[in-house]
């Protein structure tokens, strides 16, 4: 048997490798590497999850951002962005529309928008949680003080979602400006785990100045930290930012990191996102051929959804929610999996219910 083929083995018993072994197997992998990994993986998706593939309504409810984040097409520098922001009545309309289509999960995603401020987002929340109560709400808003994220908990958010982006120092700071930190990111991830949110961390697969060794301290973090969910799809490179002409991420290493991500995490929640569907007409069929049990469709209006462009060519921004929903349940169909309706929660502890 290969050395990464036994890696992958050893990986799939006790859910974790060295540094030296994640590098190994990272730059020494085959395509037959790859598809073991796909059929382990899925086999232990399988055994917590079943068939079952969960759905979490996405709505982009702003793209105004403080950040200038060298990757991100909403970044504040990008003057060719058309800034918008939903109001409190169109969020609530989309989670309406997203109720009647069977989701029971709302994420709010959006940049680091100032006018959001607690008040106003816990206001969005309460009144989200109090017309229904048997749906989770998940943020994703970047950063903010440890006392913001205790209001927004309590105030009815279920999760969040803050990708680390890199766990490596050198590399976070080829991919932000001075006056963001890794440690400051890496800290509001532990202070969201601490309050008790189901937290989500991640990265872009093939981002710029991304290496093995970032990669292997990438899977080092997230074993630390014992994420509930995880976000990594391609990076994709978008025309008016400063990484517009770098190269795209590697869907099948793409996948492969989904199938190994499975294996360290078995319960893990894991999106096959919409880079993956971006970068491959079948991206999110493979993702969850790949060990992923989580899609995302979005469900903001569709004069908006060009506008919230992260990246070039973003699938899905001409279609209306029920659209988005059917498409994604009759492909999730065609590998063999079914949509269900159901809030979706981590199947392990730290599940805060209602
Ligand atoms: N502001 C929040 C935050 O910082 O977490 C949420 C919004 S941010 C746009 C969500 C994620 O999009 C980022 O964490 C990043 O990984 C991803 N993203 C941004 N630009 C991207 C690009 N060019 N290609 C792929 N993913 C990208
Ligand atoms: Fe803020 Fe991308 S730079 S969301």
């Amino acid at each position: 048997m290969s050395v990464t083929r036994e890696l992958i083995d050893i990986l799939r018993q006790q859910q974790r490798l060295e540094k030296g072994q994640w590098k190994q197997l990272l730059s020494q992998y085959t395509k037959e590497d790859r598809e073991y990994a796909a059929i382990l993986a899925r086999e232990v998706a399988d055994k917590i999850y079943g068939r079952d593939i969960y759905v979490r309504g996405l709505i982009e409810f702003t793209n105004y951002c403080k950040n200038d984040c060298y990757y991100c097409g909403i970044r504040r520098s990008n003057l060719h962005a058309s800034r918008y922001r939903l109001t409190r009545e169109e969020i609530l309309s989309c989670a309406m529309k997203g109720y009647e289509l069977g989701f029971r999960t709302f994420v709010l995603q959006g940049g680091e928008d100032a006018f959001y401020t607690d008040e106003k987002l816990c206001q969005l929340i309460s009144e989200i949680k109090q017309r229904y109560p048997d749906c989770a709400i998940t943020l994703s808003v970047g950063e903010r003080e440890k006392s913001s994220y205790q209001r927004l908990y309590e105030a009815g958010a279920d999760r969040y979602l803050l990708r680390h982006e890199t766990a490596l120092e050198e590399h976070y700071k080829r991919l932000h400006p001075e006056n963001m930190s890794l440690k400051h990111r890496k800290q509001c991830l532990y202070d969201l785990k601490e309050i008790g949110y189901q937290v989500g961390c991640g990265i872009m697969v093939g981002s710029p100045y991304q290496t093995i060794d970032s990669l292997a301290d990438d899977m080092l973090f997230m074993e630390a930290l014992g994420p509930h969910m995880i976000g990594i799809g391609p990076f994709l490179p978008q025309k008016d930012t400063p990484f517009g002409g770098k190269e795209k991420g590697s869907f099948h290493f793409t996948l492969f990191l989904l199938s190994l991500l499975r294996l360290a995490h078995p319960k893990v929640l894991l999106p096959a996102t919409t880079a993956l569907g971006t970068i491959h007409p079948k991206g999110r069929e493979y993702g969850i051929l790949a060990g992923a049990n989580v899609v995302m469709p979005n469900l903001s209006p569709v004069k908006v959804r060009d506008k919230y462009a992260l990246y070039d060519n973003k699938i899905c921004t001409g279609e209306e929610a029920a659209e988005c929903r059917g498409c994604l349940e009759q492909r999730i169909k065609s590998v063999g999996y079914q949509v269900v309706t159901d809030r979706g929660d981590y199947k392990g502890i730290c599940t805060r219910v209602g």
